[in-house]
Order: structure tokens, then sequence, then C-alpha cells
């Protein structure tokens, strides 16, 4: 008996789960103008091969590590954050750069490209939870309360990439600097240079690993901004004493690692190293083996000998794609519980074919631009980024 597959209707949940435009602002993406394809087409892999022919080298494509394979395999280059950074200030000559990976990466790339060139999120649901937790006029509050401490001449704002351009921007104007998992300790060495305090947004993880673990600080020497409490939670004597102004940011997925999960695979798998990224909590990271970024974890783990056993603790997409490519090496999820970065995961072949077959036809779908006075400043600090020794 043969059978025709058909693609499932909208249910009333689908709907649901999508808001049913109660609030537009939290459903970008939702609607692709033109036609999205099918997940179930058998051309995409053929459909995003021709388009890509098409546009020769007008195009450049970026791809995150935590991008879907069937994504990936269209990246001209992949990288973290900060290899991406580079990767696109470093084509003037593309019209179009296709960004695989989140919204703030888009952002970045745009403010790091010349106005001529477009950047393209294929998908513009694809955010990240760690980077909307940090929100402009919360942190200009902040900013206020250290400045009626008179605190605010002695301390420099870093951002983790992983922010919107706006806080970025921020930075600019305050005379601070961006960083990414790879160059963070770089970034907090210059910034202790030009003060005294650092205010370490929006990853509180990222920031009281590095400076502990990395610039010998101590956890007292750290404390924790909460946006939702008056004045961040904290009384004017431990702002006075703190040298690190930890924002409460966090990774939803990393942050679901646990001292636990440690425990239990060093006990199931003998021998076994941990590895994992540091928006990881403190404690995790202090019981794994090593710590570093995505770029870096990769690099370890091509370097590591045949036989060895790793437990990652990263987003799945990129453990699971080097567990494929070293099959002589024993590459597990630190977690047993499996976790993909669901607004990484947004950008789909789907998504992909349609935002390529666009550009093909002469239309720029779902640009990524920041207006210019953002752009100025969040561009120096992102300058600053880039030229740290
Ligand atoms: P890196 O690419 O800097 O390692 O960051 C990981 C991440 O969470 C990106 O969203
Ligand atoms: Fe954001 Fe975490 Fe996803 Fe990276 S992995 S995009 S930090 S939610």
């Amino acid at each position: 008996m043969t059978s025709t597959w058909t693609e499932p209707a909208n249910t009333p949940l689908a709907l649901l789960l999508l808001g049913q435009g109660t609030d537009p602002a939290s459903e970008r993406g939702v609607d692709c103008p033109g036609d999205l394809p099918a997940p179930s087409d058998p051309d995409l892999v053929a459909r995003a091969t021709a388009a890509k022919a098409a546009l020769g080298d007008r195009v450049f494509v970026l791809g995150h590590h935590y991008q879907r394979d069937e994504v990936i395999q269209f990246a001209d280059v992949t990288g973290d954050s900060f290899k991406l950074a580079r990767e696109a200030a470093a084509r003037p000559d593309a019209e179009f750069i296709v960004f695989c990976g989140v919204h703030f990466m888009a952002e970045s790339a745009d403010i790091l490209t010349t106005s001529a060139q477009k950047v393209v999120l294929p998908d513009l649901a694809a955010g990240c939870s760690m980077a909307d937790m940090a929100v402009l006029g919360q942190v200009e509050t902040a900013w206020d309360q250290f400045t009626d401490l008179g605190i605010e001449g002695d301390i420099v704002p870093v951002t983790y990439m992983n922010s919107s351009a706006d806080i970025k921007g921020f930075v600019g104007r305050n005379g601070g600097v961006v960083c990414t998992s790879s160059n963070a300790k770089r970034a907090l060495d210059w910034a202790f240079e030009q003060g005294q305090k650092v205010f370490f947004l929006p990853d509180q993880h990222l920031g009281r690993n590095t400076a502990v673990l990395e610039m010998g600080l101590t956890l007292d020497d750290c404390v924790l901004y909460d946006p939702h409490k008056p004045n961040g939670g904290l009384t004017a004597e431990q702002l006075r004493d703190a040298k690190m102004i930890l924002w409460r940011g966090h990774c939803s997925v990393h942050g679901r690692f646990t001292v636990e999960s440690v425990r239990e695979v060093r006990e199931r798998v003998p021998g076994v190293n941990v590895i994992v990224h540091p928006e990881c909590r403190h404690e995790v990271v202090r019981a794994a083996d090593q710590v570093g970024s995505t770029e870096y974890i990769i690099k370890a783990l091509e370097a590591a000998p045949a036989g060895s056993a790793w437990a990652v603790g990263t987003e799945l997409n990129l453990v699971r794609r080097m567990a494929l490519e070293h099959p002589d090496k024993r590459i597990m999820f630190l977690d047993r519980a499996v976790c993909y970065c669901s607004t990484m995961n947004r950008i789909d072949l789907p998504h992909l074919v349609w935002a390529l077959e666009e550009l093909v036809a002469g239309r720029v779908p779902n640009q990524i631009t920041v207006d210019p006075d953002t752009a100025k400043y969040a561009r120096v600090a992102l300058d600053q980024m880039l030229a740290l020794p």
C-alpha cells in the first residue's frame, strides 16, 4: 500500500503556542513573506545548493558551531562568536552576509560590515534568552545608581558578545569593551587597566568564572546585580567594595549542567575528561577538567588521543557533530537529558533555502540593521575587543 505524506495543518495547540497574534513582538519570524518550503521537501539540499551557486561571491554564509548539520553544510565558514565577528569584518566584498546563528551575532555582523553590505538572519525568531536578560533601560538605571554613589568613574563596563546592539552601544559610550568566551580574560585584563571595577553584562557565569578562575579574584570580590530588585538587591557598601559587579543573566542551555551531571558521568565512565563552556555555573566549571569556548572545545577534542573519553558540557548540535566526526574517541553529552539551544535551532534548512532564494529573486529578507547612533558606539566597543592584545 502506498501513502502520500501531507504537511500537518496548524492545530489549535500550535496556534496557541505561537500566541495567535496577540503579541506580535514576541512572534517575530513566524511569518516568512513568500513561500517557506516544507521541511519534507526532498529537494531542499538541491535548492540551497542551486541558490548559493546562483549568488556566487555575492553571498557569504556564516555558521555558528551550534547550528544544525543540515544548515552548517552550507556555511562558508564556521566558528565561535569571536571568529564569526572577525570573518564578517573581513568580507567587505560580499554583498550579502547570511548569518546562521542568533540575532545578536547578526547585529554585530551588521555593525562590523560596510553600509553597502546586507546582513540576513534566516529566521527573525532566532534570538537569545541570555541577551534578552539585559535591557538597556535596566542597565541605565543601574548606571545612574552607580553615579549617585559616586563610583561610576571607577567602573569599566564589559559586555559579553551575547547582548543586544544597544547594550554594546551603552558599553562603547562609557569606555568599555565587548568580550567573547574566547577572549574574556584579555578583555578583563584590559578593563582593570582602565579602572578599578568591572560591570559585567549579561552573563554572570562567564564573568565570575573568568574573574575567579583566571584572574585570581575571589568570590567575595564579585557581587550579583539583580535588575528586578531595588538597587539591584545590593547595599551601597557592597557596591563600593566589589571588584566585579555581575549582571544577573545566564544561558538557559548551559545553566542546565550541574555538579551532579559531572559526578554521574565520572562514575559511569571511568577516566572520562569533562570539558565545559564557561557559560556553565561556577561549581560545574570547578568540577570539570577543562573549560573553554566552542572553538577551544573543538580543538581539544581534535587533539585528544584515540580511545579517550570526553563528556562535553555545551550545546548538543556541536557535541553530536564532534562525536560523529571522531568515531575513534568516546564523545558524549555531559547531561543525560539532551538539550539544544531552541533559538539556534530556529535556523533550519527550509528557512535557509527561503532566505537564499529570496536573495536570488532580488529581495532581501529579514535584513538586520542597527541604527547608526547605536552602531557607532557599539562599534567602538567591538573594535576595542578586536584590538585586544
Ligand atoms: P561561543 O561561540 O563564544 O563559544 O559562545 C557560545 C554561545 O552560547 C553562543 O551563543
Ligand atoms: Fe543564547 Fe545560550 Fe542559546 Fe547561546 S546557547 S544563543 S547564550 S541561549
